[in-house]
């Protein structure tokens, strides 16, 4: 292959490999083909605490810049390439020759039925199959069974907040009922997959209590769960900043409440003297109206970079103040960025 086709390669290959690292939890494989003629040479790229390329029966682990340089040098001694990186709910093609080199995204969901199925080596907490009459309620799956294509990315991000709750659950210990409380609930998709999996996967005794101050979403979760049978579920239109709840919470959750809605998250789980919160904050707008820093004016005055560090030091914050009232706390990397602007 010539080198202007090998050089575009290199150029979508590198992306493709900084959104595999970005989204490791959803990422399945790379699976690349060179062709000399019709013959093909085939090569998986998988990821295991680093990328490991299996390539004419050698399996080597390289990083990420050595791939990035691999491939296309490989590439420039065949006729023609294809890659296809495949992760949770997203496949993308590139195809490649002498005259062109395309890039596609591939509608997953119709090729690939959305069971119980493992990707990326992780499988669902909560099985899509499992769960079809509550996800079918909540408009993550379609009549046929999968899950709608605008839905993936959320089900996805909720099935991950699942997944962290088990070893929340663990560190809590056994209770005789478990109370959550879900802080900007919006229409509560996570408290009700939350739910399934803790009454009807755990088969754990648990209330869940929503709060959010929109009188439409607290009017659909209560129809929600109404439909669904729920009766361990209530709703309440409320402002977080002055709520306290009636019941002590074992674990506060709160998943992408709006900039400083998640500070009074965090408040409510303090002063409620919840044993866990979960929290997965949004926007981080207030702290970026306020700060500036003359030392590092030569960064700041760059938008996107003010706009990091007020993340950082908002989530900065909120842990050492989470600390100074006696949480352990860790910080992890919840989703990629690019799934999720927050700026
Ligand atoms: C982006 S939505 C997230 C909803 C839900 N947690 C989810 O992940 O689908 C943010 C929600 O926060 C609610 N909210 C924002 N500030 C609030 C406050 N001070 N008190 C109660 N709810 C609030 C909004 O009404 C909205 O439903």
């Amino acid at each position: 292959m010539n080198k202007k086709s090998t050089s575009k390669i290199k150029l979508f290959f590198s992306g493709l490999l900084s959104r595999a690292e970005e989204n490791r939890d959803f990422f399945t494989d790379i699976a690349v083909e060179f062709k000399s003629g019709t013959k093909p040479f085939p090569a998986k790229i998988t990821y295991d605490n680093g990328f490991i390329l299996n390539y004419q029966a050698v399996k080597r682990t390289l990083s990420s810049d050595e791939l990035a340089e691999f491939i296309p040098a490989e590439a420039s001694k065949y006729d023609s390439a294809r890659i296809i990186y495949s992760e949770r709910g997203a496949r993308i093609v590139i195809e490649a020759d002498d005259r062109r080199v395309n890039m596609r995204h591939e509608d997953v969901t119709a090729a690939e039925p959305q069971t119980s199925v493992v990707q990326s080596g992780r499988e669902y907490v909560v099985n899509p199959a499992l769960a079809s009459e509550l996800l079918t309620e909540l408009g993550i799956l379609a009549k046929n069974g999968k899950i709608k294509n605008d839905k993936i990315r959320k089900y996805n991000q909720i099935d991950y907040f699942v997944e962290l709750m088990k070893g929340v659950l663990d560190e809590i210990g056994e209770r005789d009922e478990y109370i959550v409380f879900d802080a900007a609930c919006g229409k509560s998709y996570l408290s009700f997959v939350l739910n399934f999996y803790m009454r009807d996967i755990l088969k754990k005794k648990c209330r869940f209590i929503g709060v959010d101050y929109s009188e439409t979403v607290i009017t659909a979760s209560k129809r929600t769960a109404e439909k669904l049978g729920y009766s361990n579920m209530e709703f309440i239109k409320a402002n977080l900043t002055n709520y306290t709840p009636a019941v002590k919470p074992d674990i506060v959750v709160s998943l992408h409440a709006c900039d400083t809605a998640t500070d009074m998250a965090l408040a409510l789980g303090i002063r409620s003297g919840a044993k866990a919160i979960v929290s997965v904050p949004c926007c981080h707008k207030d702290i970026l109206k306020q700060y500036s820093y003359e030392p590092f004016a030569a960064i700041t005055k760059h938008g996107i970079l003010k706009a990091r560090l007020a993340d950082t030091l908002t989530d900065g914050l909120r842990a050492a103040y989470l600390e100074g009232a006696g949480y352990k706390v860790s910080m992890i990397e919840y989703i990629s960025p690019l799934e999720t602007p927050k700026i």
